[in-house]
């Protein structure tokens, strides 16, 4: 980043301007500035702010890869736990194991996204890239022309010229605004009920479980072995001060098959919150100089445990792109952008709905309903083809050209 003064607004210069230091946006720093190519993130909030983020925990092995060609898969590797496949429960009493491993060679990893991004952070502080934090006041201008961006930072407006912008400021962000309502098509589903989440510090079930029943979903995951994550579906309309620990752990209890409920160890919350469920697409993912990726341009809901890894998979896309119009002067990549991420998002946001219609409850649900997503599971257990197929989506669907 070079800075002169032609006005009296600073004026610096890079050739990236990466909008937004969440996940997508400090991999994406990381791995063009280890290519060599300038890059300057700018986050509205403090970096503490981000670390102390909490979300979502599942890794698809690209995403591992990903991150370890990054340099970043160190503690991951240390810390994470290596999983063959998930299980489901069903009704108070069915549960298979939808073993990925067996179905498409490939594992996946538990390690929680908030350790990601501090894994990221301490990486990109190494190589000394700049990420500017409390940033506000965002805009971009002349994507079609000479793209910069401004800003204000410590109370002083300034200008970033840059050859691009990466949009990687979430689903409140403002890069996404910055295309043109008369190129812009949104996509959106919003979900009738809520995930209230629990970190306790207890011991996790070994596995992971997705748990359908008729009192609603119910979900298990882990953070490390003396760190749980457990969710409950529960009304939209619901606040965390209505869930008491006490009400929370037996209302998960009594959505499981006895045998494995018994065996959840219950503890104090140290940490408990309420999100909503979305799916929400926005194209295209690039609008000139712009190029949107993750949250920015996405969301699914967590079902599927997919908005990290299809962020880190348009990051991959993205980084590859630019590599090569800086180092082989071409642009084939970056102009199949849009159409290469938009397929694997489509794919994914399509999983991520399937799994969450198959497993909650609707407030309009029918009895009828209840029985048909019982006999679609029920279905499934019966058949290796549709066992094999769910275990490829969660998985993780292809990425293309993913060398
Ligand atoms: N200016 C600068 N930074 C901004 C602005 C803005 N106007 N608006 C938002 N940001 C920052 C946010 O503070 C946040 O740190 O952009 C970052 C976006 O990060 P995320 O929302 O985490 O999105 P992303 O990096 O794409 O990661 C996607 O995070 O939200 C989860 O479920 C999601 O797992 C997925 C992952
Ligand atoms: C989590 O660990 O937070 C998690 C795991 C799987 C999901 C969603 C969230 O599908």
């Amino acid at each position: 980043m070079t800075q002169t003064h032609k006005t009296q607004t600073p004026v610096l210069k890079t050739q990236v301007a990466i909008i937004g230091g969440g996940p997508s946006g400090m991999l994406l720093s990381l791995l063009l500035s280890k290519e060599g190519i300038d890059n300057v993130v700018l986050e509205r909030s403090s970096r503490d702010h981000v670390l102390a983020r909490i979300r979502a925990g599942v890794l698809e092995w690209g995403s591992v890869e990903l991150l370890r060609r990054a340099g970043v898969g160190a503690r991951m590797d240390r810390d994470g736990h290596v999983h063959n496949g998930t299980r489901v429960a069903w009704q108070g009493e069915h549960t298979m194991l939808i073993d990925s491993k067996k179905w498409t060679g490939k594992s996946f990893m538990a390690y929680g996204q908030s350790y990601v991004t501090e894994d990221l952070y301490a990486a990109v502080s190494e190589i000394e890239t700049p990420v500017l934090h409390d940033v506000s006041d965002v805009q971009l201008h002349e994507l079609t022309g000479a793209s910069h961006v401004t800003f204000v930072q410590d109370g002083v407006a300034q200008r970033l010229d840059c050859d691009f912008i990466a949009g990687c400021d979430g689903f409140h962000g403002v890069s996404r605004q910055a295309i043109p309502a008369s190129v812009q098509k949104n996509y959106e589903k919003v979900y009738p009920f809520g995930w209230l989440g629990v970190l306790s510090e207890t011991p996790p079930l070994p596995d992971l479980w997705y748990v359908q029943h008729e009192r609603g979903f119910a979900l298990a995951s882990q953070r490390s072995a003396m760190l749980s994550r457990y969710y409950v579906q529960c009304p939209i309309t619901d606040r965390v001060e209505d869930w008491s620990d006490e009400r929370f752990w037996n209302e998960l209890i009594a959505r499981f098959p006895p045998e494995i409920g018994s065996a959840i160890i219950t503890g104090p919350s140290i940490e408990k919150s309420i999100a909503p469920l979305r799916s929400f697409v926005t194209e295209p993912m690039r609008y000139g100089a712009l190029f949107l990726c993750g949250d920015a341009a996405h969301i699914v809901p967590p079902t599927g445990a997919k908005g990290l890894n299809l962020a880190l998979s348009d990051v991959y896309y993205l980084w590859r792109g630019l590599t090569q119009h800086y180092q082989q002067g071409s642009d084939t990549l970056l102009d199949r952008y849009s159409e290469v991420a938009l397929d694997r998002v489509w794919k994914t946001e399509r999983f991520s709905w399937w799994m969450t219609s198959l497993l909650h409850v609707f407030p309009e649900q029918s009895s009828f309903d209840h029985r048909t997503q019982a006999a679609e599971l029920n279905s499934i257990l019966a058949s290796e083809h549709a066992q094999a197929w769910l275990a490829e989506q969660y998985a993780g669907f292809p990425v293309e050209d993913w060398g």
